[in-house]
């Protein structure tokens, strides 16, 4: 029975990633109705502010739910938010038993959805699978932990380490596979982030031009010296509507008039002798709706974010090409004497793309910082095996 669950709840946790990229802030939830050990139905929250799961399934299923137990892979809320509590719909009908992967950590639920269910006299199983969901949620965990959007960065490197050349030269380092690869990660994120001096350089559309998702990722640009963008700039015109720029609280009035005007939003933040502090820009993106972020560069922001301890998984593609001199993958905002001292990420895994080689690293560095456990998925295997799309 326990590996039947396991098993239902794998079919659960597969569905469940229909809402990445959509879901924003709120956690990727599935459900599913189960009798006699068979999955009936199933169904997944896929939008913000869209039906949850568990209320998608109810609606969906139309048959007896006499003898069938309802599978989550969260706890059922017990709030009402933008949508009825899920626990209230389901007291509605003959379901007597339910399962569920993990807690909702959300202050307004937190065991209570549990116990409001026990209460009532249903039967409760949790926790099924519980580390497995915490690495496929990995964003919303930490978003409730620290309040800041979780970060990940992709980058495309030389042979010797440089993601440019001297002149902003970059395309392309690396092939159309690794390329192909890049607009799945930003199909699975709310936003990619990008610093200035790429923007300007670069004229970038970050759109994900690959999975044909509902809605593009947002894109966020982050610059002191917002005069310096060009409006005829993609994220400034075209993309307007879907651009966020961060920019010093002292922006000169009429320039941000003028921004706001063509369309984007402007995220004010404090600037300490000419920098932004991290730990004031990134908990603002999280109150606008940014809880996972694809940071693409340059090297100044992935380097400042890593020296803040604000970066939690890298892309990295090594590519064939030899530089020689040019911008550096990561301009740390800090020196390191020793190396056991330096930031350090984990290996989790390493996949040939064409001629480049793709790994993929997570810093326990910055989860410890904000004190939040998080183990891999057991099937990330450091493999260097053909060409694949998988993340
Ligand atoms: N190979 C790749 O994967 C890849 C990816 C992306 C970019 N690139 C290349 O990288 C080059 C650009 O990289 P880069 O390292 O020179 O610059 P960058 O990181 O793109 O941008 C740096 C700028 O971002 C803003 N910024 C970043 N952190 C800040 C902070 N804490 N406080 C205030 N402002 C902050 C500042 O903008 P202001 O100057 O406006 O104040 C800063 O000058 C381009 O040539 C591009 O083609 C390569």
């Amino acid at each position: 029975m326990e590996i039947r669950r396991q098993e239902i709840m794998e079919l659960l946790f597969a569905r469940a990633l229909a809402g990445e990229g959509m879901v924003k802030t709120n956690p990727l939830v599935a459900a599913g109705l189960v009798k006699d050990g068979e999955l009936l139905e199933l169904a997944a929250h896929r939008q913000f502010g869209g039906l949850h799961a568990e209320a998608a399934l109810l609606n969906k299923y139309t048959g007896s739910l006499q003898g069938v137990e309802l599978y989550c892979t969260l706890e059922p809320c017990v709030h009402q938010g933008k949508t009825a509590p899920c626990t209230e719909r389901i007291l509605k009908t003959d379901i007597e038993e339910v399962t569920f992967a993990h807690i909702d950590p959300h202050p307004r639920v937190q065991g209570r959805g549990m116990k409001k269910l026990l209460k009532a006299g249903l039967t409760v199983t949790t926790p099924v699978c519980r580390s497995q969901y915490r690495w496929l949620n990995r964003a919303y965990f930490y978003n409730q932990v620290a309040g800041l959007p979780w970060l990940e960065a992709k980058l495309a490197l030389s042979v010797d380490g440089y993601i440019a050349t001297e002149s902003h030269h970059s395309q392309w380092l690396s092939g159309p596979e690794s390329r192909h690869y890049t607009h799945l990660l930003r199909s699975r994120v709310d936003a990619v982030m990008v610093g200035a001096e790429t923007v300007r350089r670069d004229n970038p559309s970050l759109t994900d031009r690959v999975t044909g998702r509902e809605s593009q990722p947002g894109a966020i640009i982050v610059t002191t010296r917002p005069q310096t963008l060009s409006p005829s700039l993609t994220l400034l015109s075209e993309r307007a509507a879907e651009t966020t720029i961060v920019v010093p609280s002292q922006i000169e009035p009429a320039l941000g008039e003028k921004l706001e005007e063509s369309g984007v939003t402007l995220v004010r933040s404090e600037l300490h002798d000419g920098r932004y502090r991290w730990t004031e820009v990134l908990p603002r993106l999280y109150r606008a709706g940014f809880g996972r972020i694809l940071v693409e560069g340059g090297g100044g922001l992935v380097g400042d974010l890593i020296s803040a301890q604000l970066l939690n998984e890298l892309h990295l593609f090594n590519c064939g090409h030899v530089l020689g001199s040019g911008i550096r993958s990561a301009r740390l905002s800090h020196k390191t004497e020793k190396v056991f001292n330096a930031p350090r990420f984990r290996l989790l895994e390493q996949h040939r793309f064409g001629e480049d080689i793709y790994i993929r690293r997570l810093s326990e560095q910055s989860l410890r910082r904000v004190g939040f456990n998080l183990t891999p998925h057991p099937r990330l295997r450091q493999r260097l095996t053909g060409v694949g799309f998988k993340g």
